[in-house]
């Protein structure tokens, strides 16, 4: 079997599984068993290299089925461990990309470790790019002003933390990824990572240590310390896609989970140590440490996304009337995610003619769109909430005072809300005579089909 998960990802994913039945990581024995088992072991052979006898490892492995089976609604047992959780891995990732065309497979490559993992003649080990969670990307339109702004800021500016912000389906990691492929060989090791399943700091470096090939020290402390002392040997690009998970839900944009509280030092130290190595975040939502105020002092910049202005990214979706393809994409403020879905809809209801969708005159939120945005509103505070409601009563941009006018919210709750709505991109100042805010239509046309499901019921 080509190893599409090394041991160590393996171990992770089922820690976290672990973690959030119990609340409990994976004990030594626990994580001894996964990894025989991985290996193909049998438990007496597992056995036979711990201490623990073989009705021991027998037990602990039958509640650790038992465990992960509820966790995941599935039955897993010693013989498709492996197998299911692969599986369940990659489902999980294609499952945010239902109804696209397809564009992102996790890349099945064997990453270099893996390979010198069953290479036994032990060679001088040098490292290599590791991009087996980076989406492969095939179409690829527009972003020629990003990408140029990604290359000044890495290669001129040398700047050591750059966030690529924006809503969801917006075009982040495609983006990311477009930038990596056309420009791998100016680093020496690029490193993608993704927090799809949050993890603990302490996990994400022993990840990337045991990616440089480096023994992980004890206490997260030295982990940290040893961490830069190697991103001080090399130049290395590590790219950090859906920070947005380390973030607490029904609470301001930002806010780190508590377990999740020392990324921020972690952040802080990327732009402050001494290294020659650089980091991409990539995010939904802004945290304090992605907002740059004084740009000269730190080397950090931040990259924010709005939708595709041009036909192109329609061309490979086979609708018809070209000549009404802008108007769907400003309708759907360019979201590319929401374009393919919307172009499927077109292509099954309307035969592929977008005039004849557009006569019908509604924004249409699409069933994957739902989903989507149902994960976002989640995760507002019912400060942001209130803001969000008032605001779908204007169908146009407001000004603060307008807004304000008609909310019972003092004035730091106020403010404090539209800037987290900004901090997630859903809300957008205008600037003119008058300052506005406007609310992304998409989402607006969600909000209020919510709000009328619920007055229904009432
Ligand atoms: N420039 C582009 N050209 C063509 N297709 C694109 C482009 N940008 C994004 N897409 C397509 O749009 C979809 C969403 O893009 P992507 O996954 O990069 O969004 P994202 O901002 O990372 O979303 P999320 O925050 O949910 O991870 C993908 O199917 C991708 O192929
Ligand atoms: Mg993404």
């Amino acid at each position: 079997m080509t190893a599409f998960m090394s041991v160590t990802e393996i171990l992770q994913f089922a820690d976290d599984l672990v973690f959030a039945h119990q609340g409990k990581h994976l004990n030594d024995l626990q994580k001894l068993i996964l990894k025989g088992v991985y290996q193909g072991k049998t438990y007496e052979e597992i056995a036979g290299q711990s201490k623990w006898s073989e009705s021991r490892v027998r037990n602990i492995a039958s509640e650790l089925w038992q465990l992960l089976s509820e966790e995941l609604g599935e039955d897993i047992k010693k013989s498709n461990f492996r197998s299911t959780l692969e599986r369940v891995y990659i489902e999980s990732f294609n499952n945010i990309y239902i109804g696209s065309n397809n564009n992102f497979k996790l890349t099945s490559q064997v990453t270099n470790k893996e390979a010198q993992e069953n290479d036994v003649s032990h060679k001088p080990q040098s490292i290599d790019h590791d991009l087996t969670l980076a989406p492969q990307i095939i179409n690829f339109y527009n972003r020629a002003t990003e990408l140029e702004q990604l290359n000044n800021w890495l290669f001129k500016q040398n700047t050591r933390l750059i966030s690529v912000l924006g809503l969801s389906g917006i075009g982040k990691t495609t983006l990311v990824k477009k930038f990596v492929d056309l420009n791998l060989d100016k680093f020496e090791v690029v490193i993608w990572k993704s927090l799809h399943f949050a993890k603990s700091l302490e996990l994400l470096i022993d990840d990337l240590l045991n990616i440089c090939k480096q023994e992980a020290k004890e206490t997260l402390d030295d982990k940290l310390t040893q961490l830069f002392d190697v991103l001080n040997k090399k130049p290395y690009l590590i790219i950090i896609d859906d920070v947005q998970n380390i973030f607490i839900k029904g609470e301001l944009a930002g806010k780190y989970k508590p377990e999740y509280q020392n990324y921020q030092r972690f952040f802080t130290m990327i732009t402050e140590a001494k290294h020659q190595s650089q980091v991409i975040l990539i995010s939904q939502e802004q945290c304090k440490e992605m907002n740059c105020l004084d740009e000269s002092l730190y080397s950090l910049k931040c990259l924010k996304l709005s939708g595709l202005d041009d036909v192109a990214i329609l061309q490979q979706m086979a609708l018809k009337d070209e000549e009404s393809w802008l108007r769907l994409i400003k309708l759907y403020e360019g979201n590319p995610f929401y374009l393919k879905t919307i172009a499927n809809s077109i292509k099954n209801i309307f035969d592929g003619y977008v005039s004849e969708f557009l006569s019908d005159n509604e924004l249409i939120i699409t069933k994957d769109m739902q989903g989507n945005l149902q994960l976002l509103f989640d995760k507002l505070s019912p400060t942001e909430q209130q803001i969000i409601f008032q605001m779908s009563d204007f169908k146009q941009p407001v000004s603060r005072e307008a807004l304000k006018a008609n909310l019972e919210l003092s004035s730091t709750d106020f403010i404090n809300g539209v800037e987290s709505l900004q901090q997630r991109c859903l809300v957008t100042k205008i600037k003119g005579d008058q300052i506005r805010f406007k609310l992304s239509p998409v989402f607006q046309e969600y909000f209020a089909n919510i709000y009328e499901e619920k007055s229904d019921h009432h």
